[in-house]
Parts: C-alpha cells; structure tokens; sequence
C-alpha cells in the first residue's frame, strides 16, 4: 500500500485488493472492541464486498462478535420489496448478516415501503442521531460521482430523502436486474451532509471504470455536479483504490 502525496483526500492506492479490504476490516473491527456500542454505515454493491467477506471470515476463525453494533444502510430502491432479488435490504442480509453476528434489532434500512416516504426519511436521520450517529460510514463512488445515492445536483446540505436515479445509475444496475426498465427510478439515500456527519468515511474505488471519477473526485472543483467532490470537507476521510481505480492520477 502506498499513500498519494498531496492528494485533496488522503489516498492509499493498494497493488492487492485483499490487502486493501483487510485495512479496511481491520479499521471497523478495531471499533468493535469500544466499552460503547459502535454505529456504522453500510454501503452495498461489488465495491465493499471483500470486506464484508473479511468480516465473516474474522468471525469464522477468531469468534469475533458484531452483536454490539449498530448498522445503517445507506441507500434502497423504491419500489422492491424488502425480498426482491436486487433490493440492498436482501444483498445485506445474504452477503453479510448471513455470515455474522449483527443483532437483526439494531440493523436498520432506508423505510422504502413506507406510506409516507418523506417522513420515513426525516425518521432515519433522526434514527441515526438518536443512535450517537456513524462512528464509521463505508462508501463506493458512482462512475458519474454519487455516493449513496446523491446523484449529481446533489447539494452539500442535503439529508435522507427521496431521489431520481441518474441515467448511469440506471445504466449500470440494468444488468443485475435484467433490463433497464426493471430498474427503479427512485431511491431513498441519506444525503451528503447525512455522511459528512459520520466520524470517520472510509472510500473504496475498485476496477478501471472508476479510474476517471477518482481523477475528478480528486482534482475537480467542488460542486454539486460530482458529489464525491464534498468529501474533501471531511476531517477523517480516506480513499482506498486498488491500482486501475488510481490509473488516472
Ligand atoms: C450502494 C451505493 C452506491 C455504490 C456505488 C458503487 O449502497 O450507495 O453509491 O457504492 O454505486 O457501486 P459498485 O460498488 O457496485 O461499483
């Protein structure tokens, strides 16, 4: 691993991806040994697969225990039930709450079913909050610069709420879900300020399609237009890359 000088977010770039989401396992489990309960923010996707898999791979062969933490999940579809084969609520439980000890009563998700979803999304952030708020928030980074799902136009102030899936966005999930008309157009997400507030951000870029976005999440000014942008406010953020995600720098 070796960090980026004078990059506008601290930057390590990893020649193994294996290592990068053992640092990355090793970062959240050290928060689970605090007297008090750690609060983290889940990100899902192909980006933090590995290390949840770290994850349950520590709680196979060390008896390492999640049950005192708190989860939430950053973003879900509108639209799909809690059961649907592409909804983030189902991937979480099979690619992580499957495989450790998270206490179902202290995971929590994005109230997509939720009569009134304007309302649900202030409940979350003020679920957070009551919670003591994100010790630690795991992000991937969008090919057009969403984190969560702050599409571009994102604001800095923005907080949980009901969005627009982006083209790309859109694009991109076609596959997994078998057309692009399957796909939802809306989502709920916690906003960009949502994730400022986190304690500490922990960014992963994985693969050559990322290359171009890590560049301009660097290197561009800040603005709406690319929501990775706003990171670089944040006093404990670090992005991690694997060696094509940093090809452009
Ligand atoms: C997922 C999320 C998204 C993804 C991003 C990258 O919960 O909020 O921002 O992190 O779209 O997706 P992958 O990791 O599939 O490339």
């Amino acid at each position: 691993m070796r960090p980026l000088v004078d990059a506008s977010i601290p930057t390590y770039v990893f020649d193994d991806r294996a290592e990068l989401a053992r640092t990355l396992a090793d970062e959240v489990l050290m928060l689970l040994v605090r007297p008090q309960e750690a609060v983290l923010g889940l990100a899902t996707g192909s980006t933090p697969i590995d290390t949840y898999r770290e994850f349950a791979r520590r709680r196979r062969e060390s008896g390492l225990s999640f049950a005192g933490a708190t989860t939430f999940n950053l973003d879900e579809f509108v639209g799909l039930g809690a059961d649907h084969a592409q909804s983030f609520r189902r991937w979480t439980r099979e690619s992580l709450f499957r495989h450790v000890d998270f206490d179902p009563a202290r995971t929590h998700f994005p109230d997509v079913d939720a009569h009134d979803l304007d309302a649900a999304s202030r409940e979350y952030e003020a679920a957070i909050r009551a919670a003591g708020g994100l010790d630690l928030q795991i992000l991937g980074i969008g090919r057009n610069g969403h984190i969560g799902f702050n599409e571009p136009g994102s604001e800095r102030d923005s907080r949980t709420r009901i969005v627009d899936l982006h083209p790309w966005t859109r694009a991109d999930a076609a596959k997994s879900f078998g057309s692009l008309e399957r796909v939802p157009l809306r989502a709920m997400t916690m906003g960009v300020a949502t994730i400022l507030d986190a304690r500490r951000l922990r960014v992963v870029a994985l693969g050559m399609a990322k290359a171009e976005v890590v560049r301009e999440t660097l290197r561009t000014p800040q603005s709406s237009a690319l929501p990775s942008t706003w990171l670089r406010d944040h006093a404990d953020v670090r992005l991690y890359l694997d060696r094509d995600a940093a090809s452009c720098l």
